[in-house]
């Protein structure tokens, strides 16, 4: 059985990142993702840059087409992302800026793109990455014009837009308990207490063969989110291995892929798994870490890598 019908039995949607390119010209890559996958998010096509190219212009042909892939395979959709430093729009990033303007184009944004997709969108990355390692905020550009506040503000502005979607707040290297996702959960705690609507805590699993988390003290911090009934989603899973790759290395990966579902599957706090692409060929990782491949689930030809096996085995198990 496909993977995706044996995540959605064991109770764990599984997803990947999907970019527009090979989606309209490779058929063995829509083939692969309307088989193995159940949900899908926007590997680019949603952020500022790509999808709001000028102040009056929008650009939703990749978007829409996504969307459209999922709709048509009874996929599920995540919104990634509405406010980030990064992959912004030269008139945005280079403006200059009062408060209450930017402040209006923020909810312009957000109200047009949430909007746009209401009801077809279950949950969105409303703020991606407002942490540094140390747990200081991220001096970023919304941070410098509007304040501390501007996550709130993006956050009401997404549930005015579309009142059922869930609400995220997404980050990388906060799986595990630390310096990190304690600045994370204070941070969202302060934003419940104030009265924002936010549901939940995006993890993104970006790891490293050789350097990956204790998978116990995730599973603490899985527990500390969902014990506040807060959803947690693994938002952007890859695990990436330093050349060469070797058959060990792989089986290695295959069981951090495996622990890490295990964990979620043991939390029941989990709501989605989604994978950072579907197929090394699609993935960052060789741009954007120098020595660094085969971080995905199914290999350059769409087989299934050990790590695909293993996702099989311990969905298999919850049944
Ligand atoms: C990455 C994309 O995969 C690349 O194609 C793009 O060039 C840069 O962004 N954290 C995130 C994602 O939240 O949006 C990033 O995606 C990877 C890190």
């Amino acid at each position: 059985m496909a993977l995706r019908h044996l995540a959605a039995q064991a109770g764990l949607p599984l997803g990947a990142a999907v970019a527009a390119e090979p989606l309209r010209r490779d058929p063995a890559y829509r083939a692969l993702l309307a088989r193995e996958f159940g949900m899908v998010t926007c590997e680019n096509a949603m952020k500022w840059g790509p999808i709001h190219p000028a102040l009056r212009t929008w650009a939703f042909r990749d978007a829409d087409a996504i969307v459209r892939f999922a709709t048509r395979h009874a996929m599920a959709v995540r919104g990634h992302t509405l406010v980030w430093h990064s992959q912004q729009p030269r008139w945005l990033e280079h403006g200059s800026w009062s408060r209450p303007a930017l402040t209006r184009v923020l909810r312009a944004h957000i109200a047009t793109l949430v909007g746009r997709y209401r009801g077809r969108i279950g949950a969105w990355d409303v703020v991606n990455e407002a942490v540094n390692d140390d747990g200081t905020p991220r001096p970023t550009f919304w941070r410098r014009v509007l304040g501390p506040k501007y996550l709130d503000l993006a956050f009401h502005a997404a549930h005015r837009a579309d009142p059922k979607a869930r609400l995220f707040y997404n980050d990388y290297n906060a799986e595990a308990l630390g310096e990190k996702s304690d600045a994370i959960l204070r941070l969202v705690d302060g934003m419940r207490h104030r009265g924002v609507p936010v549901h939940g805590i995006g993890l993104q699993a970006h790891l490293l063969l050789g350097d990956l988390p204790d998978f116990k003290s995730v599973a603490a911090n899985i527990t500390r989110i969902a014990a506040r009934g807060l959803t947690v989603q693994i938002t952007e899973l890859d695990i990436r291995i330093r050349r060469p790759v070797t058959a060990a290395k792989l089986r290695a990966q295959a069981d951090a892929y495996l622990a890490l579902a295990e964990t979620c599957l043991a939390s029941g706090a989990c709501t989605a798994f989604v994978t950072w692409g579907a197929t090394d060929k699609s993935s960052w990782v060789p741009g954007f870490f120098k020595g660094y491949d085969d971080a995905l689930l199914f290999d350059r030809a769409c087989r299934p890598k050990p790590a695909a096996r293993s996702l099989a085995e311990v969905f298999n198990r919850q049944v």
